[in-house]
C-alpha cells in the first residue's frame, strides 16, 4: 500500500475548492469531493484483500460490541481469540465487503437509471 500517494491524493481532494467538487448528489447526499474521497480510500483498502478487510472490519466491530457476536449462530460459541480464523466469519465478512464494493463503485452511477 502506497500511503504517501494516498495521503497526497486525499490532501488534494480535501483542499479542492472548485465549485464542481462541492456539488451534492441528492441521491447519496455526498458532495463530489466526498464521494471521490470514499472511492479513493476504499480502492486503497481493497489492495489489502477483500477477506482481510472484512475480517478486520468484523474483528473491530466485535471488539467494540462483543454482545453482537451472539447474533451469529455459526460462531457465537467460538472463543474470541479464534474468531478471526473462523471460515464462516471469513465467508460472511467477504460477502459484506463485496456488497460494499459494489455500492461504493456505484456512488457515481446515480440518476443514470
Ligand atoms: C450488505 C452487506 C451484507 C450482506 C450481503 C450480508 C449477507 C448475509 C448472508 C447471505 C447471510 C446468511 C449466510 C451467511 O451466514 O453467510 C448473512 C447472515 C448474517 N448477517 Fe449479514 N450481510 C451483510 C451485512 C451484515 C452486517 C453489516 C451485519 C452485522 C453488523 C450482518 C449480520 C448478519 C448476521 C448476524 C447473520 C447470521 C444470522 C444467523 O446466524 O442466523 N450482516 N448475511
Amino acid at each position: 500500500m502506497d500511503y504517501g500517494r494516498l495521503k497526497a491524493d486525499v490532501d488534494v481532494l480535501e483542499k479542492a475548492e472548485n465549485p464542481a467538487m462541492q456539488q451534492v448528489d441528492p441521491t447519496t447526499g455526498l458532495a463530489v469531493k466526498e464521494r471521490m474521497l470514499v472511492q479513493r480510500t476504499w480502492k486503497e483498502l481493497m489492495q489489502l484483500g477483500r477477506s482481510n478487510v472484512g475480517i478486520e472490519l468484523f474483528h473491530q466491530y466485535f471488539t467494540k460490541y462483543p454482545q453482537y457476536v451472539q447474533h451469529f449462530k455459526a460462531f457465537r460459541e467460538v472463543p474470541s481469540e479464534k474468531l478471526k480464523a473462523h471460515p464462516r466469519l471469513k465467508a460472511h465478512a467477504t460477502t459484506v465487503v463485496n456488497a460494499m464494493d459494489v455500492i461504493i463503485d456505484s456512488l457515481d452511477d446515480t440518476g443514470k437509471s
